[in-house]
């Protein structure tokens, strides 16, 4: 038993050198715009990254010498797992091929470096991924919308199994898409690699932040992995005729209740938050829009809790003075449809969707047409906002 043992150790190092370096996770797409695009995975071994793109077309990735795009900071190339490579130069509503590349760094010894092996998506055997940009012209867009997962991956297989870029342009997750984020590598096992093997690596993703995110060990580097286009957790993008007005409620509780362990700093957050919103509601982009959606985890009415009332206090008389369109909720786990001046002090609609449906959204300038499906695909109630 103890000479295998002893053989054992004497090739663990050999073993573990000579695992090949893989992708782990991703690629998946963030931080969408018109112009820009952010490619976001995950390698076994430290590796420097880079991206090919290519416009769309018939022609092989082959066919010539593609743009590449380099993981970089201050003009050094990093080193790492966490791979996120910012493509940019990009024109709207235009289809792009792309190709991920990660090379092992096997070793670093002073000013010399040991490459090992390179990993790359598959362009040979498989068509190369691609992606189209958001564009503020397209006449008619449609988004799927999710909430409250909290880890079950066969919840958001059976939602969202049919979801590609010719049927959707993006897709919201809109918070507690895991209970907790102890370890980082649970925002993988329990939602996005189900959603990269369904569509994003190709359907951009774009996250509200639910309370439930705002929890455990790696919850501050939460925010490495869903990249925004400001650096924060509350953004807006366009794309058609709707402005999205992403916000975070935090935390639910008061900030001082004992299952926050003294880490939570909400009320400070959210006022933050509303001298931000007052800013993006001045905007002429804002006022322009044809529609303005607002996708906020917590709804800010129908609870007694102090988050809701801060939400109350802080956001809406803000929001209520900015002709918003439509906000979309989730937390409750219950679909709830309020409509403007059904509940008080609000002044626009609130939709709060299920934790087992999903929102089938499309907007054109006519309207917004909200269709509620079960796990099915069946249409459980529909809503019209004009
Ligand atoms: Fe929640």
């Amino acid at each position: 038993m103890k000479i295998k043992l002893f053989f054992a150790l004497l090739f663990l190092p050999l073993l573990i050198f000579s695992q090949n370096i893989e992708i782990v996770n991703g690629p998946y797409i963030q931080k969408l715009s018109e112009n820009e695009a952010t490619i976001v995975w995950t390698t076994n071994k430290d590796a420097v990254s880079w991206i090919e793109l290519a416009p769309a077309g018939n022609d092989s990735f082959y066919a010539k010498e593609r743009t590449k795009f380099y993981e970089s900071s201050h003009g050094s190339r990093i080193i790492g797992k966490l791979h996120r490579i910012t493509v940019t130069g990009l024109a709207p509503g235009i289809e792009y091929r792309y190709r991920i590349f990660s090379k092992e760094i096997a070793d670093y010894a002073a000013h010399r470096i040991l490459y090992g092996n390179i990993v790359s998506t598959d362009v040979y055997g498989k068509k190369p991924l691609s992606f189209v940009t958001l564009d503020k012209t397209k006449p008619q867009i449609s988004f799927k919308i999710v909430n409250d997962i909290h880890g079950k991956n066969d919840n958001l297989q059976a939602m969202l199994k049919d979801v590609n870029k010719e049927n959707t342009d993006l897709v919201i997750f809109n918070g507690d898409m895991i209970s907790s984020v102890q370890e980082s590598q649970a925002i993988f096992t329990g939602f996005m690699d189900k959603a990269v093997q369904l569509f994003a690596s190709e359907v951009p993703v774009f996250y509200a932040r639910g309370n439930h995110e705002s929890r455990g060990k790696d919850r501050t580097f939460f925010y490495d992995y869903f990249p925004t286009n400001n650096g924060k957790f509350y953004y807006t993008f366009s794309h058609g005729p709707v402005f999205f007005l992403v916000l975070d409620g935090g935390e639910d509780k008061p900030d001082s209740d004992i299952e926050y362990s003294g880490l939570s700093l909400f009320d400070q957050y959210r006022t933050e938050q509303s001298e931000w919103i007052r800013e993006v509601i001045n905007q002429p982009d804002f006022k322009s829009a044809k529609f303005r959606v607002v996708i906020m985890h917590i709804p800010p009415t129908g609870s007694t809790w102090h988050g809701t009332n801060d939400i109350a206090e802080k956001f809406l008389p803000l929001l209520n003075d900015a002709n918003i369109d439509i906000m979309f909720s989730g937390h409750t786990h219950n679909y709830k449809f309020i409509r403007k001046g059904d509940e008080s002090k609000l002044n626009f609609p609130v939709l709060i969707n299920d934790d087992e449906t999903y929102l089938d959204v499309s907007v054109n300038n006519q309207g917004i047409h909200i269709e509620q499906k079960d796990m099915t695909g069946k249409v459980v109630n529909k809503q019209v906002i004009k």
